[in-house]
């Protein structure tokens, strides 16, 4: 009987996917439980799934022998520690690429709401005056989108504004295949010089931190927009005011801040506010119902396929074993520590009990390795048992 409890309101998506893999234990809570109830909550669990308001320290891990596996139902694992999973046996699995386009979308959508000097349009309606004008508003269309990095957002961001009729130049550390009519830069400063609108999609740290500082603010061309749906730290925003506000810039749209409200109820502290042609939106670029629910999906396929399979592919924490067709009469999965002699043990008990290996996969990550082996002959208990309490192992189990 495998139990599942799943914090922080899942999306749905997640428990249709337990259930039609024929799990039935699922716990659901609306949301984040205080530490003092955590652990009593996913005492007995075997899978635990979370987003990102549980935190999931190595006294939990330790306090929690069944375990087996962590979704976390996000993109970010910061919330676990990894080390102290992985040292006991337990997988984490997430969802890095289930809100890319939602990103994507509202990034391509801000620049043509920009380009068009909507939101100071819209504002100056609202406030009851009619400033008919084309002064300072333009298509889209055959302007230049520079994406400074071309991963996974950056790159579906660069296909949907060709199909709205940018041209579009990147800038990656990395040499990264050009998607559409796309073209690399090679220096930040000169792509920063050719370009109309610069969309951000870095990740965060310190190697990025400040890299739209006020040299590269004035880098850009006069009248350029600036996006931001990366992480807060990657601008300084005190420069990006100062472009604004002396009109270097033309607009700017910003979701992600250095610091950000903990809160509904606390107001974002930033220059950046009541400014004209400027979009401040609340970190919710990779939030919609789609996004959600591709999450929810994801990190459940994930964690069946580990329950039924024993692989671990897309794991962030431990040896990753791609799925393959079980061979022989019964799969073992063998969580070990990763020292001298640990296969040696494995296949030695295997013989021991008159189990012939039919096929065998080892992969190792730090201090843990991974061996799915499939057998023919019978896998008893007390050969289970055995393996168990070899001081090599962390966790095994028949799948
Ligand atoms: P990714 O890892 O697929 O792509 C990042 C790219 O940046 C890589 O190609 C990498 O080589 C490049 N890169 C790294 N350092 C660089 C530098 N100094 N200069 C130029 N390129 C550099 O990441 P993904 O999934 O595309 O996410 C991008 C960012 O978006 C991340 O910071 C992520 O946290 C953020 N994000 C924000 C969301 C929101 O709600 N606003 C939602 C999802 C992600």
């Amino acid at each position: 009987m495998t139990r599942i409890v799943l914090f922080e309101n899942i999306h749905a998506s997640a428990k249709e996917v337990f259930v039609a893999a024929g799990f039935d234990d699922i716990v659901t809570y609306a949301g984040a439980l205080p530490a003092d109830q955590l652990l009593e909550a996913m005492r007995g669990a075997q899978v635990v799934g979370i987003r990102s308001r549980t935190h999931l320290d190595p006294a939990i891990f330790s306090a929690l022998p069944d375990l087996q596996a962590v979704g976390c139902f996000c993109i970010g694992t910061n919330q676990v520690d990894l080390e102290a999973a992985a040292l006991k046996g337990v997988p984490v699995f997430n969802a890095p690429f289930s809100n890319t386009r939602s990103v994507a979308e509202m990034v391509l959508g801000e620049a043509i709401l920009l380009l068009r000097r909507i939101p100071e349009k819209n504002a100056r309606v609202h406030e009851g005056f009619w400033d008919k004008t084309a002064d300072g508003a333009y298509e889209a269309r055959g302007k230049t989108l520079g994406i400074v990095g071309y991963g996974n957002i950056g790159s579906q961001v660069g296909i949907l504004a060709e199909s709205a009729g940018m041209r579009v130049l990147y800038h990656d550390i990395e040499a990264k295949l050009p998607l559409g009519n796309a073209h690399a830069t090679s220096t930040l400063k000169k792509f920063l010089a050719q370009v109309d609108v610069v969309t951000l999609h870095v990740p965060g740290g310190r190697e990025t931190e400040n890299l739209m500082n006020a040299e590269a603010i004035a880098a850009m061309k006069p009248g350029a927009i600036l996006i931001n749906a990366s992480r807060g730290t990657v601008v300084d925003i005190a420069a990006l005011h100062r472009a604004l506000k002396s009109g270097h810039l033309s607009g700017a749209a910003i979701d992600v801040f250095p610091t950000e409200p903990k809160s509904r109820d606390e107001p974002l502290d930033s220059p950046l506010r009541g400014l004209p042609n400027v979009i401040l939106t609340p970190h919710i670029g990779g939030s919609t119902q789609e996004s959600q629910e591709n999450i929810g999906r994801e990190v459940a396929e994930k964690l069946r396929r580990y329950l039924g399979s024993g692989t671990t592919k897309g794991a962030v924490n431990f040896p990753e074993i791609a799925y393959h067709e079980q061979m022989g009469a019964a799969r073992i999965v063998h969580i070990h520590h990763n020292v001298p002699g640990a296969m040696g043990a494995l296949t030695n008990l295997m013989g021991e009990y008159g189990l012939n290996i039919v096929s065998q996969q080892l992969q190792t990550r730090g201090k843990i390795g991974y061996a799915i082996t499939d057998v023919d002959g019978e896998v008893t208990d007390q050969f289970i048992e055995g393996l168990r309490a070899h001081p090599v192992t962390v966790r095994c189990a028949r799948v």
